[in-house]
């Protein structure tokens, strides 16, 4: 249900933090990809090692220092995320939150967090109550930042009310609950295709291409971790299909088109990712061709272009281009946008070592037919898709 998720967890110095690495594990098996920083009382209710060795990357503690934790990946780590988590959040830490406070590491990334945040409190029953609490935990709600209420029971210190840190499972429902129907996305329908399509010569031989349909795959879970109901017309490919999104496979580029066909009247955004072969066999042999010594011919036909015929076509929806270029990169893509009606192109060269076809990465440029343009760095293809999406996002919906 997390699939693909970025959270950060603060984690401040209450009791209940020794309840956390139960937390961190629910969160991981989820799939969600957790990053954790703890304050300096924190440390001493649970092990950063142990929490490290859950979450399988290293608990950012200190503001100043070198290497992973230094001053520039704290801010780094808080632009890339799709929710924060403070659990448990004492009332201290909360009076920071609600004041801009930002004297150590976790209230400073705080404030450069703009995903949505999630504060779990955990505290004695009187200090719960007392008003200068109150008031802090009404100015964070006037702010958006969502609160998970405290238990009532058995507290630590051994009285009984309210101030429990509400159970894992709860704080994982909630979780997963503020995910899906916040997001930017939420209530679009988005197509997307991925992947290479593959063209039978014979029963056991086709024409296909270095597809491995990452990009495609990763565009179709971050729109729906944004919120969006997401179709994935997907050729072959060796990849996991995404949570929560509707997956169709197909092979060649006529069923590719036939699929997307079907599915575009109701979408609001077409993502024509996939690299769709150009030509076909005219003729799909029976037998396999046997072995010869005389040169072998064979002749090919164009597919459609899906993209151009479904823009001549279109009602609402919003077009997305690729195009995947070994050479004049801009003016092709430029050329490709306006030929087949798009509103969006993302260009990259493939010809470039460590980017394109079957890597993780990817450099790309983004361009719309408003003259907007976007250029990356080399980044992992998930963020290169949360760039899509949110150049989409700003200019088109
Ligand atoms: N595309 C399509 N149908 C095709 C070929 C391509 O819908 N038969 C889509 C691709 O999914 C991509 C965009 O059109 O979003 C550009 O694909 P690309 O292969 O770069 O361009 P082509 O139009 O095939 O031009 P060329 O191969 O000559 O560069």
């Amino acid at each position: 249900m997390l699939n693909g998720m970025r959270l950060l967890v603060g984690i401040t110095g209450g009791i209940a933090a020794y309840k956390t690495p139960y937390l961190v594990r629910g969160l991981v098996k989820q799939g969600a990809n957790v990053r954790l920083v703890m304050t300096r009382n924190a440390v001493h209710f649970v092990a950063p090692l142990t929490l490290q060795t859950l979450s399988g990357s290293a608990v950012l503690r200190e503001m100043f220092g070198t290497g992973e934790g230094s001053s520039m990946s704290h801010i780094e780590w808080a632009a890339d995320i799709h929710l924060m988590m403070i659990a448990p959040a004492t009332a201290n830490f909360i009076g920071k939150m609600a004041n801009g406070i930002a004297d150590d590491l976790l209230s400073t990334m705080i404030l450069a967090v703009e995903a949505p945040i999630l504060v779990v409190p955990a505290m004695n029953k009187r200090m719960y109550k007392n008003p200068a609490v109150v008031r802090n935990m009404d100015v964070l709600r006037g702010r958006g930042v969502h609160i998970l209420e405290p238990g009532i029971g058995e507290l630590a210190c051994g009285e009984e009310g309210i101030g429990r840190m509400a159970d894992v499972e709860e704080i994982i429902r909630t979780v997963r609950k503020l995910m899906v129907p916040s997001g930017p996305l939420y209530g679009k329908r988005i197509l997307v295709t991925a992947g290479p399509t593959v063209e039978p010569i014979d029963p056991v031989r086709y024409i296909g291409n270095r597809s491995s349909g990452k990009m495609g795959y990763a565009l179709a879970q971050e729109a729906r971790i944004m919120g969006a109901s997401v179709t994935l017309v997907s050729g072959p490919t060796m990849l996991v299909p995404p949570q929560g999104v509707n997956v169709v496979q197909v092979q060649t580029s006529l069923e590719m088109q036939e699929e997307v066909r079907k599915y575009f009247p109701d979408v609001d955004v077409l993502i024509m990712a996939a690299a769709v072969g150009d030509f076909r066999a005219e003729s799909v042999l029976p037998e396999k061709i046997k072995r010869g010594s005389e040169p072998l011919t064979l002749k090919l036909v164009p597919n459609p272009d899906i993209l151009k015929d479904l823009s001549m076509h279109r009602t609402r929806q919003i077009m997305i281009g690729f195009a995947a270029e070994t050479g004049h990169l801009m003016d092709e893509a430029r050329r490709k946008m306006n030929d087949k009606g798009l509103d969006l192109l993302v260009a990259n060269d493939v010809s470039e070592n460590g980017v394109g076809f079957g890597s993780d990465k990817n450099r790309v440029i983004i361009m719309d037919r408003k003259g907007g343009m976007e250029e990356t760095d080399i980044l992992p293809k998930d963020q290169i898709a949360r760039k899509i999406l949110n150049h989409l996002t700003r200019n088109f919906l």
